[in-house]
């Protein structure tokens, strides 16, 4: 699978990146089953704690705008090494879209290939409510 466009679309996103206390700039992008994409940048509050990461952001406009289902997530931030993200958002994107392709990018312009199980294993899911 070609995910140029959707890393294409997650740097951009980092380009809005609101993180004036960490400056570490991260920016996210979803692809859905039906080939839109929706991304989104990390967002940082005076008050620490109620940051959001890029990921979340994007994955959270989508589910916003109706969107069920997911085939990737891509990563970006400026970084040499590759960034993974971060626990809350492995829950979130194994919780909102399931096992699905992750593409961390690193700012060298290479890329690697991971899915939502390498990052969670043995997640815990909705279905353990049901
Ligand atoms: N951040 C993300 O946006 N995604 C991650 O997965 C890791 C961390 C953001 C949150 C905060 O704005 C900055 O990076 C430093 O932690």
């Amino acid at each position: 699978m070609d995910y140029k466009n959707l890393i294409k679309a997650a740097n951009s996103a980092k380009k809005n990146s609101h993180s004036p206390y960490s400056k570490f700039r991260v920016g996210a992008a979803v692809l859905t089953k039906s080939g839109k994409i929706y991304s989104g940048c990390n967002i940082e509050i005076s008050s620490y704690s109620l940051t959001i990461c890029a990921e979340r952001t994007a994955l959270f406009k989508a589910i916003s705008e109706g969107e069920k289902k997911f085939i990737a997530l891509a990563l970006s931030t400026d970084e040499e090494g590759f960034t993974s993200p971060c626990g809350a958002c492995r829950q979130v994107i194994s919780d909102l879209a399931g096992d699905i392709d992750i593409i961390l990018t690193n700012g060298k312009g290479k890329e690697k290939l991971l899915r939502t199980s390498d990052l969670l294993p043995h997640p815990f899911t909705p279905n353990n409510l049901i």
